[in-house]
């Protein structure tokens, strides 16, 4: 299929936002050892045994850099109240965790406060696949929040989710 015109474009993006994700702001260190991140919704998990996770990102993004530097990095899935941090990360910008409550994961990687779930992960394949890298991290630690219900991205916006079936007890 060739996807050049932009209307084909337009068109794939409407039929691929159908799929409602989660919202999560991936996290690591630069080369010089400063906390950086953005926001992605590709990420998803592949394997249990071992603990497998997978997200990708634009391979012209100013953040390649560091991810590719530091082998490392956290999976940060945001909260509903989390929406004005995915606004955040998702803009190119220095210093984007200038005022952002985080502490030191596994080897310094920065830790958002208040996240649903945390997942620290090591990079254990890098794969270049069409406009982005592929990025399969194996899940060394983590922490999760079920009473946090977790902020959405469905149909190209910001949504929540409400439970079509009773908690399980
Ligand atoms: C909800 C949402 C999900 C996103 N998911 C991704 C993603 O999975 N991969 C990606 O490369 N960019 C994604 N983006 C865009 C990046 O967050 C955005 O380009 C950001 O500026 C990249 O950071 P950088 O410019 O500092 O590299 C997403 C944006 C939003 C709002």
């Amino acid at each position: 299929m060739n996807t050049k015109s932009p209307e084909t474009r337009l068109d794939l993006r409407k039929a691929l936002g159908n799929f409602g994700t989660g919202v999560t702001i991936v996290s690591t260190l630069s080369a010089s050892g400063e906390p950086t991140g953005m926001t992605a919704n590709s990420f998803s998990s592949v394997s249990l045994d071992p603990p497998i996770v997978l997200w990708s990102l634009l391979n012209t993004s100013p953040s390649l850099q560091a991810f590719d530097a530091c082998g490392r990095f956290v999976i940060n899935v945001l909260a509903l109240d989390q929406l004005p941090l995915s606004k955040r990360f998702a803009t190119s910008m220095p210093n984007k965790f200038e005022g952002v409550a985080h502490q030191p994961g596994l080897a310094g990687l920065p830790v958002i406060e208040d996240c649903a779930s945390v997942f620290q992960c090591k990079t254990v394949q890098r794969l270049e696949v069409g406009d982005h890298i592929l990025f399969l991290g194996e899940i060394e630690a983590y922490h999760h929040h079920t009473d946090r219900d977790t902020l959405l991205y469905y149909r190209g916006q910001y949504a929540q989710g409400s439970r079509l079936e009773p908690s399980p007890t």
